[in-house]
């Protein structure tokens, strides 16, 4: 990102701390993650230290550091998802994408989340693929999208 993307981006707001979570939601708004670099401009706009930064931003589950890839692979770790096989799917996903939880795959193809409870438990286990929710997901079923090219 630009200098003068930052500069255009810091200009909403007024420079003090009450400002870091509204501008690292307007960073991942317009990147989709929040990079090193955004954090190193936040530290000199708001005049926090990085490890402050990280501190409360890794407070929040929606705040990501790593970024996206173009498929979001997202495994429900809710207590119905969990009983109904979510740890095995989430091992699976770790597995055959070659990623730890949070990263996202070298070619770019792929991100790894798990999740709370999506809110849809009778279709336990769930697992969401960008905004598709896909219900009594199975390791054959997951793998096939997986291996889909699109
Ligand atoms: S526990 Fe997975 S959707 Fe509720």
């Amino acid at each position: 990102m630009k200098d003068k993307d930052y500069s255009r981006l810091f200009a909403e707001f007024e420079g003090v701390e009450a400002d870091l979570i509204p501008v690292l939601v307007r960073i991942q708004e317009r990147d989709g993650y929040i990079s090193e670099e955004a954090v190193r401009r936040v530290s000199r706009f708001l005049r926090l230290s990085e490890n402050q930064i990280y501190g409360v931003a890794s407070f929040y589950p929606k705040f990501r550091f790593t970024e996206p890839g173009k498929k979001s692979i997202k495994v429900c770790m809710g207590t119905a998802c969990h009983v109904r096989g979510g740890l095995f799917l989430s091992e699976a996903v770790g597995w055959q994408l070659g990623v730890g939880i949070g990263q996202t795959t070298a070619d770019k193809r792929f991100d790894f989340q798990r999740a709370g409870c999506l809110g849809c438990c009778t279709l336990a286990p769930v697992v969401m693929v960008n905004e598709d929710v896909h219900s009594r997901m199975s390791v054959i079923r997951l793998k096939e999208i997986l291996e889909k090219d699109d």
